[in-house]
């Protein structure tokens, strides 16, 4: 059954506490949250202080999806305030290697993210290093926008590269996915669902979740 993990990033900010217990709710998988220096992509969002507070009022596991540059320098302070996944993208390391084995290190899962356009066969050599590839199916940076369609090659290509070498990592998508894009992505392979707004500005949210899973 295809995981889901509720991003954060559109919800009700001054009530975060609320918003959490309603997505306890809606039995997720995981909460998915959205960290953005402004220099990766054109959007500043969360820092450790609020992953901790997170933290402190659930027990969902946090996927925690980094978008900055240098993520080597905050990986022991995602880790220690309680990131269950830590995903990097491979934009944004120039040693790659090492800030995967940082992360394990320090007690995380570690995820490897691409942008849409970026091609698999460059990150084919650490496929068998990571727990979780997070394919972006929009450019990172902002909630709400359009799924991309042209992504789904990449999810072929990594599903049939987990099989055809005995790998094991979750495949996860990220961006416009909904009731339709989801399945679509579900049937490509995808273990985990990366959904924002569908969910967040559900009228009713529990039928958003019974869509999403059927
Ligand atoms: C975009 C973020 C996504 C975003 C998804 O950079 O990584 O996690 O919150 O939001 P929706 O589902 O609205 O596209
Ligand atoms: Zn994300």
């Amino acid at each position: 059954m295809t995981k889901i993990g509720i991003s954060i990033l559109s919800s009700d900010l001054l009530n975060l506490e609320k918003e959490i217990k309603s997505i306890e709710q809606s039995n997720v998988d995981y909460i998915h949250i959205d960290v953005m220096d402004g220099h990766f992509v054109p959007n500043i969002t969360f820092g450790p202080d609020i992953v901790a507070q997170i933290k402190r009022v659930t027990n969902i596991p946090l996927d925690v999806h980094l978008m900055i540059n240098h993520p080597e320098k905050y990986i022991e302070t995602f880790a220690s305030v309680g990131a269950d996944i830590l995903t990097v993208h491979y934009e944004a390391c120039d040693q790659l290697d090492e800030v995967l084995s940082l992360i394990r290190r320090h007690g995380c899962k570690p995820g490897l993210a691409i942008k849409p356009t970026t091609n698999i066969e460059s990150i084919k050599k650490y496929l068998d290093k990571v727990s979780l590839v997070l394919q972006m199916t929009v450019e990172p940076g902002f909630g709400g926008q359009t799924f991309i369609e042209d992504t789904l090659e990449n999810l072929q290509v990594l599903n049939q590269y987990r099989s055809n070498h005995h790998l094991n990592y979750m495949i996860e998508v990220d961006g416009g996915i909904n009731n339709i894009t989801g399945k679509i992505c579900a049937n490509a392979g995808t273990d985990v669902l990366a959904v924002g707004s569908y969910y967040i500005n559900a009228l009713n949210r529990e039928k958003a979740i019974q869509e999403l899973k059927k």
